[in-house]
């Protein structure tokens, strides 16, 4: 029995001792996906009926964490500390996720403590005063899975696990890769075949991963892994597992941290498969129930439009999921049925946040906007400047409102788009011309294509001058 937590299903509420659950992480009763609850939850220790209830739990919230103003404080006294557990910018805030029995016993390669960028030319072209980007790029494997990782590989050792798998877009096969070769475990990666990134590809590859392609998409991936791992003693590590969520709630707590507590207004994040929008509100509905904040910030989920799911259920009547067959350039959301839609549409409906929809030619250009404030970052995450774009312009955000990007992945996880997009060609003739004037002028003046010259100083001193007086005559 588990004393430190309890997963609840999400869809039907029932309870359950964390060891009961299934290798898929599935309610066997109606298939629902789980999350970790702990003493201090709202629903802690209330029977709902079906599950098993956990030991010596309160039937009340009464359990607490210390006061906001101690916990803030020990918190940031950890940053100095030599220990791995507290240098990384997940386990520094355990007392958020406390479901370790030995905490310093966690694999970690001291993710998180990722910067949080001011915006200045991206908020001009956005339409809002004050624009921030939390960048999970910057992550030991390049992107905000290693954060999730951290977490549900360590419940993998805990637990015993030889094995761990998972179906990736190729940045979770990177973290879990690593994670688990740093831990002595041996993984499996199931990824889509050819509609990875190189970057991605190499990484798993790399950290001794058995990396598999299949000829099918994500969610094809996914759905044969999730039968493989009820046959064969293999931890499943994509983010139906509830823990992989714990992890990726912590970011919220850092940009508070950063902000020094003071709540933006507004948070933009992309949406594949949705566990990290899912996560984020997570995080923070629970500090405000802890008292940490007062209140949340809007949650905003944006998609590309060839995968968009969940921009068509929340425009639609709201009733069920329709899967769509997926198809977009940024790979890393190239997904059609996502597992988290039920968590990441209460986490839009509990904040007030929007869904949208993003072209093939925003998502370029706004990738391009972020490069060129020395940012950057993969395709994926650029959605979330595209899509801000478009909230501002449909009066969901207002200029005033204080506004955080979540960028993702790291621009090196796919140069192929990036060189594409600079040589001009990226994009078809039909998207070109289904772009505004004004984006085919932005996109034209960010362009960089790299050029070729002789190694001949006259010829270099030749078309430098061209080049300073063309950019002196704008
Ligand atoms: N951005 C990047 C860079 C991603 O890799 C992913 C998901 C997302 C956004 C979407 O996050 O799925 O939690 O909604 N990548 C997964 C993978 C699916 O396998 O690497 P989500």
């Amino acid at each position: 029995m588990s004393a430190t937590h309890q997963l609840r299903c999400t869809n039907c509420g029932v309870k359950i001792d964390a060891e009961a659950v299934r290798s898929d992480f599935r309610c066997p009763d109606c298939k629902g996906l789980y999350e970790v609850i702990y003493p201090w939850s709202i629903g802690w220790g209330t029977h709902i009926g079906g599950g098993t209830q956990a030991a010596g739990s309160p039937a009340t919230t009464e359990v607490r964490l210390p006061n906001p103003g101690g916990i803030r404080h020990l918190w940031q006294e950890r940053k100095t500390s030599t220990l791995p557990v507290d240098q990384s910018g997940v386990w520094r805030f355990r007392e958020m996720l406390p479901f370790m029995r030995d905490v310093e016993k966690v694999t970690t390669l001291r993710e998180g403590n990722t910067p949080l960028y001011e915006m200045p030319r991206s908020a001009e072209i956005a339409g809002v005063d004050w624009l921030l980007a939390k960048h999970q790029g910057m992550n030991p494997t390049g992107s905000f899975k290693d954060t999730g990782m951290t977490a549900a590989l360590s419940v993998a050792v805990e637990r015993g696990f030889e094995w761990v798998a998972c179906a990736s877009t190729g940045n979770t096969s990177a973290a879990m890769a690593a994670y688990a070769a740093r831990a002595g475990l041996r993984s499996i990666v199931f990824i889509p075949e050819g509609k990875i990134a190189w970057g991605k590809l190499s990484q798993s590859m790399d950290y001794g991963a058995l990396t598999i392609q299949l000829k099918t998409d994500f969610d094809g991936c996914l759905k044969l892994l999730t039968k493989l791992v009820q046959q064969f003693p293999i931890y499943l590590l994509n983010s139906v597992n509830p823990y992989r969520l714990e992890g990726q709630k912590t970011p919220a707590i850092e940009i508070l941290e950063q902000l020094e507590w003071q709540v933006p207004e507004h948070l933009v994040v992309p949406g594949g498969n949705l566990g990290n929008s899912s996560a984020l509100g997570k995080g923070f509905l629970e500090m405000k129930h802890l008292g940490l904040i007062s209140r949340v910030p809007k949650i905003s989920v944006i998609q590309a439009q060839g995968a968009n799911p969940l921009y068509r259920w929340f425009g639609d009547d709201n009733a069920v999921m329709r899967p769509v067959a997926a198809e977009t350039r940024a790979t890393a959301i190239r997904i059609g049925n996502p597992a988290s839609w039920l968590k990441a549409s209460r986490v839009i409906e509990e904040t007030g946040g929007w869904c949208e929809q993003v072209s093939e030619q925003e998502i370029a250009l706004a990738k391009a906007q972020i490069g060129a404030e020395g940012i950057g970052c993969e395709p994926a995450s650029a959605v979330t400047l595209a899509g801000l774009k478009k909230l501002v312009a449909a009066g969901r955000v207002t200029r005033e409102e204080r506004v955080v990007l979540l960028l993702t992945g790291h621009t090196l996880k796919d140069p192929q788009f990036t060189i594409d997009f600079h040589k001009g060609e990226l994009l078809t003739a039909a998207e070109i011309a289904g772009a505004t004037e004004i984006e085919r002028a932005q996109s034209n003046d960010l362009r960089k294509p790299p050029v070729v010259l002789e190694a001949d100083e006259a010829v270099i001193i030749k078309a430098l001058k061209a080049r300073m007086a063309a950019v002196e005559s704008k």
